[in-house]
């Protein structure tokens, strides 16, 4: 398949896990790529793994000229900007309200909400011109968080919950040139981290979390690889398939929000 063939796709956070994995299934559908990553570390395997196959810009999502300067080397490279992803992110481990210390809460906020919020602002209104010029779109990726309590602590979950108002707000104001869709993955293992401020800059989600107790909550009985949320992001990057869709976000959590009361509503006991 060549859903993408020619297509310019900017993706934050593109060094590991989802981002990676986004980077991967794009150049497979023909798409030219470029990341905006904050690991030095992982901007060396990019160029290692892809040569110039991949625009890997080193920076921070937090930082307006870390964005303006992604979308700069796009348009050098490839001549335009047909499709943005939101998708850098950080954690929170499922830091409760009342088990963390009110401090660590304060500056928990405002270095996640940074990442996770502002991050898509801010690299939203970089890419906005090139894709009102090539009349493309934007992606944020979500979760499970942006739509349901407990995966997450109070953090993550508002900063997910956020990004919904978001892509509703620039779905309408940039109509009717430029769609803005989410999509909303379910656990998986990746290099996933939490703030400085509550010492989890170290912390992976795999260390809170196990591939069983992922699996165990999810209707549809496996253990996602960030390689199987790769679609919904094609088919919503993808001009052939998204004439109709803005303001669209597409739940890929592997059945989670109709699970019902009972732990597995069926199926299994057939
Ligand atoms: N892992 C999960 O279980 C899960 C579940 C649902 C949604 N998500 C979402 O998937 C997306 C990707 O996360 P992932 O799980 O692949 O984690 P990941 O840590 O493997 O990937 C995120 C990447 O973003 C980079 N990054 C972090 N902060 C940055 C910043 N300020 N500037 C630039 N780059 C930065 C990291 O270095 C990393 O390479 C996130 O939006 C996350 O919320 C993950």
């Amino acid at each position: 398949m060549s859903w993408l063939k020619g297509e310019a796709c900017l993706v934050t956070g593109g060094g590991s896990g989802l981002g990676r994995a986004l980077v991967e299934r794009f150049l497979a559908e023909g798409a030219h790529v470029g990341v905006l990553e904050r690991a030095p570390d992982k901007i060396d395997q990019l160029n290692a793994d892809f040569g110039s196959d991949v625009v890997a810009i080193q920076g921070d999502v937090t930082d307006i000229a870390a964005n303006e300067a992604a979308v700069a080397a796009m348009e050098a490279k490839f001549g335009k900007l047909d499709c943005f992803i939101g998708n850098a992110a950080i954690w929170d481990h499922g830091a409760s309200l009342v088990a963390t210390d009110a401090q660590q809460l304060a500056r928990g906020f405002d270095e996640l909400f940074a990442v996770n919020v502002k991050g898509c602002l801010l690299g939203a209104k970089a890419a906005a011109p090139a894709l009102i010029r090539s009349e493309g779109s934007m992606i944020f990726t979500l979760s499970n968080s942006a739509f349901y309590p407990g995966g997450g602590g109070p953090l993550y979950t508002a900063s997910k919950h956020a990004i919904v108002g978001l892509i509703r707000e620039l779905a309408y104001e940039l109509a009717p040139k430029v769609r803005v869709n989410g999509v909303g993955p379910s656990g998986m293992a990746s290099d996933l981290r939490g703030p400085a401020a509550l010492g989890q800059q170290d912390r992976r989600i795999m260390d809170s979390r196990s591939p069983e107790a992922i699996r165990a909550i999810l209707p549809l009985q496996f253990f996602p690889d960030p390689a199987d949320f790769t679609g919904p992001f094609v088919l919503l990057a993808s001009r052939a398939n998204n004439r109709t869709l803005s303001g669209v976000m597409i739940n890929a959590d592997c059945g989670l929000g109709i699970r019902g009361i009972r732990h597995v509503a069926g199926g299994l006991d057939l």
